[in-house]
C-alpha cells in the first residue's frame, strides 16, 4: 500500500478520493462515519466537502441509510430479521495495479471497507482505475459472521448522484429481441424512476444491451457535452434505474442512477464466512461529448478486457447463411477452396457437423452429442482441416458446449443434467440449458472444446454459440432455500468453464455468440477475441446497429459479415463489415464473376485498412440515429501513429436533405496525405487528391447526392 500523489494528507477512514484519468470522485464520512458523496465528475476527485458532509448525498443508498425516500441500492435482511443496514467507514486501502505492465504506474484499486454499526456484516467498496483511459470499475463485496444466512435483496454494484439539467438524457440500446440488438433510444430523463432490465440469464442482451449513455446537462455531441457511459460487464441479467426528482422552484434535477446484475426473481442467500461480489460496472465521463466516451471504453477495452488485443483479426468465412445445416464434405471443402480463393484467412465450419444417432440436420436433434456426422463429414474434421491446410487458409469450427436437445444421446444419459424446476422443461429452439452448478456438467462443457480440438488438431478458431435463455429458472445443485442465487451462480459458473478453456487453448481464437449479440457484456468478452455482434446482417439495419455498439467496443471485436440479408447490393453490404471486424457469409458458388470480383476487392480493402479500423481511433462524423437527416452515416477510423485512415459514407435510405461536407479528424495536421476512393463494384482507380492533416479535418469529401444503399470509401495515407 502506498499513497496515492492527489490524496490529500487528512484522508483517513473519512475520505475517499478516487482519480479516474480527467475525472474522478470522493466520498467523505460525517461525523457518524456515514459516508456522502461529495464530489463526481471533471473535477470530483478533488471535491472536498465545503459544509458538513452530512448534507450531500448518502454515497450509496442502503435500507436504514441516511436517505429513506430513495430505493435503496443494498438491501439486506439480516440473520435475526433486522431489515436495516447501516454502514459505517472503517478505513480506505490502496494497492497498485499489476496488469501486464501496461497500467499506468498510478493506477490503483481503493477499496474503503465499511461495518455495519449493529451487525457482523462487512462492505468493501471497491474502485480500480485505469487512468490512460479514464475508465473506472466499481464493485462491491458483501461478506458477514451473523449468526446464520443474510439475504441480499438488491445489490447494485453503484449508485452515484448527479444534478441534472431539464433536458437529461439518456440513450439505451436493444430492440424487440432476436436480430434487434443495439436499437438506439435516446429519451428525457423525467421525473419518476425509469428502470432498463433485462431477463433470461444466458443471453439477456439481446433484449437489452448492459451499457448505456446518460448527458447530465442535455443532448450532446460527438465533441461537445457531458457524457457518461456505464458498461455492465455482466453476463447475466443486468438492471439500470434512474431515480428522477424535480427541485421546486430550480431547472436542475436530482437524478440517482443504480447500476449493477438485475435481482428480479434473484435475491442471494449468503452464508456466514462467505463473499458475494458484484459484478463490475465500468464507468468514464466525458466532458468532450460521445467520441470521448467511445474512446475510453475502446482504450480500455483493450486494456484490460480483450484477449490478444494487439493481433490483428484475420478474414473469417462462416458457410452459416450460405448453407445452414445442409452440407456435406464436397460442399464443404468446396467452400474452404473459394474462400481462400476470395482471400479469407479462417474458414468458420458453423452448426450442423455433428450427431450420429440423432444426426444434426436441424436444430430439433444432435446437440450434446459431439461426434462428427460421418454421413456428411465421412473423412471426419481432419478431412476439413487437411483441405484448409492445402488451401492455405486456418480452420475453425462452431460449439455450443451449453445446451442439449432432448433428441440427443446426452439428454438420454442424464436428463438431470438440465435446467429446470419439477414442471416439465419448455424448450426453445428445441434445445434446453445444461446446468452449470453441476461439476460434472462444467467438466463435460470444457470436454466439448477439448474433444472438437482433438478431432481437429489443426482448428484455430472456435465460435461459441448459446441460442436459448433460462425460461424455467432451477436447479438440483442448490438447496431449496438457496435456488434464487443461481442467476448469479450460474454466470461464475459458465465463466469458470469458458476461462478453463481459454487457458487450455491459448492459440485458439474464440467468437462469442449467443443467438447473435446475446451476451455482447465486457464480463463475458475477457475469454474470447470477438463476438458475433447480430444474426441481423441486412447491411442497413448494421450500420445503426455497429454505429451504437461501437461507442463501446472496438472494431476488433465487432465481426461483421457480408451477407445477402435484406437483398441489398453486394458492394455496400461489404462497405459495410468493412467498418468492423470484416468477414464473409455467401454461397460462394453462388457468386457470378462480378460479385466474385467485388467481394476480392473488398479482402483487400479489408487488409490494407483493417491496421487502422482494428487497432486506430474511431471518428463518428454523420449519425443514423439521431439529428436532422438519418438517412445516412459516416464514420473513420485513424491509424494509431497517424499514418493512415479509412472513411465509410454510407446512404442507407433516401436522402433527406442534400449530403454534408465530410471532414476526416485526427490526422497530424502538418502532414501531407493523399486520398483515393476504393471503388469496390468496379475496382477502377477511383478519383485521388492530396491534402494536409490540417486541411483535410476541414474538408476531405463533398459528399453529394447519392443513391440509396451505396457507399464512398475513402483511404487515406500519409506521403
Ligand atoms: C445462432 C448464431 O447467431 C448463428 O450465427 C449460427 O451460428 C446459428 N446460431 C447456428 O445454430
Amino acid at each position: 500500500m502506498r499513497p496515492h500523489p492527489d490524496t490529500p494528507s487528512d484522508a483517513g477512514p473519512g475520505l475517499l478520493h478516487v482519480d479516474a484519468g480527467g475525472w474522478g470522485l470522493t466520498w467523505a464520512a460525517d461525523g457518524d462515519g456515514r459516508m456522502h458523496q461529495v464530489g463526481l465528475g471533471p473535477d470530483g476527485h478533488l471535491a472536498a466537502a465545503e459544509v458538513d458532509p452530512v448534507w450531500y448525498p448518502d454515497a450509496h443508498p442502503t435500507l436504514g441509510g441516511p436517505d429513506p425516500f430513495r430505493p435503496p441500492a443494498l438491501r439486506i435482511t439480516h440473520a435475526d430479521g433486522t431489515l436495516t443496514t447501516r454502514l459505517r467507514a472503517e478505513r480506505v486501502d490502496r494497492e497498485p495495479v499489476d496488469h501486464d505492465g501496461t497500467d499506468d504506474p498510478l493506477d490503483e484499486v481503493v477499496t474503503l471497507h465499511t461495518v455495519d454499526d449493529l451487525l457482523p456484516l462487512r462492505v468493501r467498496f471497491r474502485f480500480r482505475t485505469h487512468r490512460a483511459s479514464g475508465v473506472l470499475e466499481q464493485w462491491i463485496e458483501v461478506d458477514h459472521d451473523e449468526d446464520g444466512p443474510v439475504i441480499l435483496w438488491d445489490y447494485d454494484s453503484l449508485a452515484p448522484a448527479l444534478l441534472v439539467g431539464p433536458d437529461a438524457r439518456v440513450v439505451q440500446f436493444g430492440g424487440s429481441g432476436w436480430a434487434d440488438e443495439w436499437a438506439w433510444t435516446s429519451e428525457s430523463l423525467t421525473p419518476g424512476t425509469k428502470v432498463l432490465d433485462s431477463l433470461g440469464g444466458i443471453q439477456p442482451h439481446l433484449q437489452r444491451s448492459p451499457c448505456l449513455l446518460v448527458e447530465p446537462h442535455g443532448p450532446a455531441g460527438e465533441d461537445h457535452g457531458a457524457v457518461l457511459g456505464l458498461s455492465v460487464a455482466w453476463g447475466g441479467n443486468v438492471r439500470f434505474a434512474l431515480d428522477v426528482r424535480p427541485r421546486s422552484g430550480q431547472d436542475g434535477r436530482d437524478l440517482r442512477l443504480r447500476a449493477g446484475a438485475n435481482p428480479l426473481g434473484a435475491h442471494y442467500v449468503l452464508d456466514p464466512g462467505t463473499t458475494f461480489v458484484t459484478p463490475t460496472v465500468a464507468w468514464t465521463w466525458s466532458d468532450r461529448g460521445r467520441h470521448g466516451v467511445s474512446d475510453r471504453f475502446h482504450r480500455w477495452t483493450r486494456a484490460r478486457v480483450l484477449r490478444d488485443p494487439d493481433r490483428t483479426r484475420a478474414v473469417v468465412a462462416n458457410n452459416w447463411e450460405a448453407t445452414f445445416f445442409d452440407f456435406d464434405e464436397e460442399r464443404i471443402t468446396g467452400l474452404i477452396r473459394r474462400s481462400a480463393d476470395v482471400g479469407a484467412e479462417v474458414f468458420l465450419l458453423d452448426d450442423g457437423w455433428f450427431g450420429t444417432s440423432h444426426p444434426r440436420d436441424d436444430d430439433d436433434a444432435g446437440l450434446g452429442d459431439w461426434d462428427v456426422d460421418r454421413r456428411k463429414l465421412p473423412g471426419g474434421l481432419t478431412a476439413l482441416t487437411d483441405a484448409a491446410g492445402d488451401a492455405g487458409i486456418r480452420f475453425g469450427i462452431w460449439v455450443e458446449p451449453e445446451m442439449v436437445n432432448p433428441a440427443s444421446e446426452l439428454y438420454t444419459e442424464h436428463p438431470d443434467w438440465v435446467i429446470r424446476d419439477r414442471r416439465e422443461p419448455r424448450e426453445h429452439r428445441n434445445q434446453l440449458a445444461l446446468d452449470p452448478l453441476r461439476p460434472e456438467v462444467r467438466d463435460f462443457e470444457v470436454g466439448v472444446v477439448d474433444r472438437t480440438l482433438a478431432a481437429a488438431p489443426a482448428t484455430s478458431y472456435v465460435k461459441w454459440d448459446a441460442n436459448r435463455p433460462v425460461t424455467d429458472p432451477g436447479t438440483e445443485a442448490l438447496a431449496t432455500d438457496r435456488r434464487s442465487n443461481a442467476w448469479v451462480d450460474w454466470v461464475h459458473a459458465t465463466w469458470s468453464v469458458m476461462e478453463r478453456v481459454a487457458s487450455a487453448h491459448p492459440d485458439v481464437e474464440l467468437m462469442l455468440c449467443a443467438s447473435g449479440g446475446g451476451r455482447t457484456d465486457h464480463g463475458t468478452l475477457r475469454w474470447f477475441h470477438e463476438f458475433w455482434t447480430s444474426d441481423n446482417t441486412d447491411p442497413v439495419t448494421r450500420v445503426r446497429m455497429q454505429w451504437a455498439c461501437q461507442h463501446f467496443f472496438p472494431a476488433s471485436a465487432t465481426a461483421a459479415h457480408v451477407t445477402r440479408w435484406g437483398g441489398r447490393p453486394l458492394p455496400f453490404a461489404c462497405a459495410v463489415a468493412l467498418s468492423g471486424r470484416f468477414g464473409i457469409d455467401l454461397d460462394l458458388r453462388a457468386l457470378d464473376d462480378s460479385d466474385l470480383g467485388v467481394l476480392r476487392r473488398a479482402v483487400d480493402c479489408a487488409v490494407r485498412t483493417r491496421p487502422w479500423v482494428q487497432h486506430g481511433t474511431l471518428h463518428r462524423l454523420v449519425s443514423p440515429v439521431d439529428g436532422a437527416d438519418r438517412s445516412r452515416a459516416a464514420l473513420a477510423f485513424v491509424a494509431p501513429d497517424r499514418s493512415g485512415a479509412v472513411l465509410f459514407a454510407y446512404q442507407l435510405d433516401e436522402p433527406e436533405h442534400p449530403g454534408p461536407v465530410l471532414r476526416l479528424p485526427g490526422l497530424d495536421p502538418d502532414a501531407t496525405y493523399r486520398a483515393r476512393i476504393t471503388d469496390l463494384e468496379h475496382g477502377t482507380d477511383g478519383p485521388e487528391w492530396e491534402g494536409t492533416g490540417s486541411g483535410f479535418a476541414e474538408f476531405l469529401l463533398d459528399w453529394g447526392p447519392t443513391d440509396p444503399t451505396t457507399a464512398t470509401i475513402v483511404e487515406v495515407t500519409r506521403r
